[in-house]
């Protein structure tokens, strides 16, 4: 009892003194360090969604869909699932795309700095987490589990990158539990060949700029062949696919002036056999990743822009959800480019507040976290319908009112 007593008091001082991103030094002592003591997760869970048991998602850099589609390894991708032929980016550049597919708004983030998103901002890891659903983020090169640095590299050549993390970038996810579950591709293989994987993983790439592999630093080739070599074996190891949904994308088009339309696929055993190789034209973008997984799991909403947007098609056949479109930005002659970011905490143009989530929205039966809806719900503020049921999401050209 005694022992326990102390274990407890410990626990609960070691938490109230979590200063976020402790652990954010390179140099190679430091890395050291920590790396012989930094504790690793290896969390699993067996919650049976209603079209998936599993989802990965890996993100690409930069590309514009024509380029992407026209690849050989991107289009042999292709033909083993859905192609999303209406999913786009939701500004420029990198690190406020990442950081809008998981946690609904990129929050006025027009840069790649070292951004720091304020403990009260719940990301899909607060909604998986009430329902038990265990997660990963598996980031090649990151030198030890739990790392918060802006970037790694042994090499000198880009490597291991903060920005392309969206996790750790959310203060809320720096707490030890959860950074014990930040861990790199090498954590990847071996839990893959323990069968210690959990239900959601978020999967990124390095940088390298060396021509082997990459989705960063290099071409949509060498992105083409680095996936096609990473899934291929993958695609026919049973433990991995099985009730498994795969979406491969693209964080951000490589034109800054046009609609910011990216390539996507959906692949893995929760694909339909007959929908390998078709196309879906419906209008996703990066709130899509965190509807469909809410969709699945029947989980809570952040309220923000995850509400209003769309369910991938064939999930929101079997859980019952409608699907909208957004002819502004999908038709031929488009208004609507998702190209840049409006007012917000993190804008170096015009500061503005976070916005509240709207905790009054539901969508489908799913209503806002109630840890949410407790922290924000009473909260006063001026622009508590920023976030409507709507999926269209508002972007530079048409900020929502009083972020302009
Ligand atoms: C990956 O993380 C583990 C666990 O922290 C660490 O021991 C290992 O050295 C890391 N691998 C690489 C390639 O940095
Ligand atoms: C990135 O990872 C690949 C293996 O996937 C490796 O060949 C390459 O050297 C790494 N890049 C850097 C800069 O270390
Ligand atoms: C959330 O945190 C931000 C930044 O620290 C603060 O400005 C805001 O008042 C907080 N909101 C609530 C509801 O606690």
């Amino acid at each position: 009892m005694k022992a326990a007593l102390i274990i407890c008091v410990a626990a609960g001082l070691a938490a109230a003194q979590v200063s976020p991103n402790k652990y954010t030094a390179t140099q190679s002592k430091s890395v050291a360090a920590a790396r012989a003591t930094a504790p690793t997760s290896h969390s699993t869970s067996n919650i049976q969604g209603t079209a998936f048991d599993r989802y990965v998602v890996v993100f690409c850099e930069n590309t514009d869909y024509s380029k992407a589609a026209g690849d050989p390894n991107f289009a042999w991708l292709a033909s083993k699932g859905i192609t999303l032929s209406n999913y786009f980016g939701v500004t420029h550049p990198s690190q406020p795309n990442y950081v809008a597919s998981i946690g609904g708004d990129n929050f006025g983030m027009e840069n790649d700095n070292f951004n720091q998103i304020a403990f009260n901002v719940s990301t899909v890891i607060d909604l998986l987490e009430d329902k038990g659903i265990s997660w990963g983020s598996y980031q090649e090169d990151m030198p030890y589990s739990g790392f918060e640095g802006f970037g790694y590299s042994t090499t000198g050549a880009n490597d291991y990158v903060r920005k392309h993390h969206p996790e750790v970038i959310y203060n809320a996810n720096t707490t030890p539990q959860r950074l014990s579950n930040m861990k790199n591709l090498t954590m990847f293989y071996q839990e893959l060949k323990n069968k210690q994987l959990p239900q959601y993983l978020t999967i990124t790439p390095n940088m390298t700029n060396d021509g082997k592999s990459s989705c960063h630093d290099t071409s949509v080739t060498v992105a083409g062949q680095f996936l096609r070599s990473f899934f291929e074996p993958l695609l026919s190891d049973t433990y991995f696919m099985q009730d498994t949904l795969i979406l491969v994308t693209f964080d951000e088009t490589h034109s800054y002036s046009t609609v910011n339309r990216v390539f996507g696929v959906l692949l893995g055993d929760a694909v339909p056999s007959n929908l390998a190789g078709t196309e879906d034209n419906n209008y996703y973008n990066h709130y899509s990743d965190i509807a469909t997984v809410e969709a699945n799991w029947k989980l809570h909403t952040l309220g923000r822009w995850d509400v209003g947007a769309n369910v991938f098609s064939f999930i929101a056949d079997q859980t019952g959800d409608t699907l909208r479109s957004n002819d502004a930005i999908t038709g031929s002659n488009p208004t609507r480019f998702q190209r840049s970011s409006f007012a917000g905490p993190f804008s170096s143009q015009k500061s503005a507040p976070y916005p509240a989530p709207n905790t009054g929205l539901a969508r489908n039966g799913r209503t806002v976290l109630p840890a949410i809806q407790e922290l924000w719900g009473g909260y006063s503020c001026n622009y508590c319908d920023y976030y409507t049921d709507s999926v269209v999401i508002p972007d530079g050209d048409n900020p929502p009112p009083g972020y302009d």
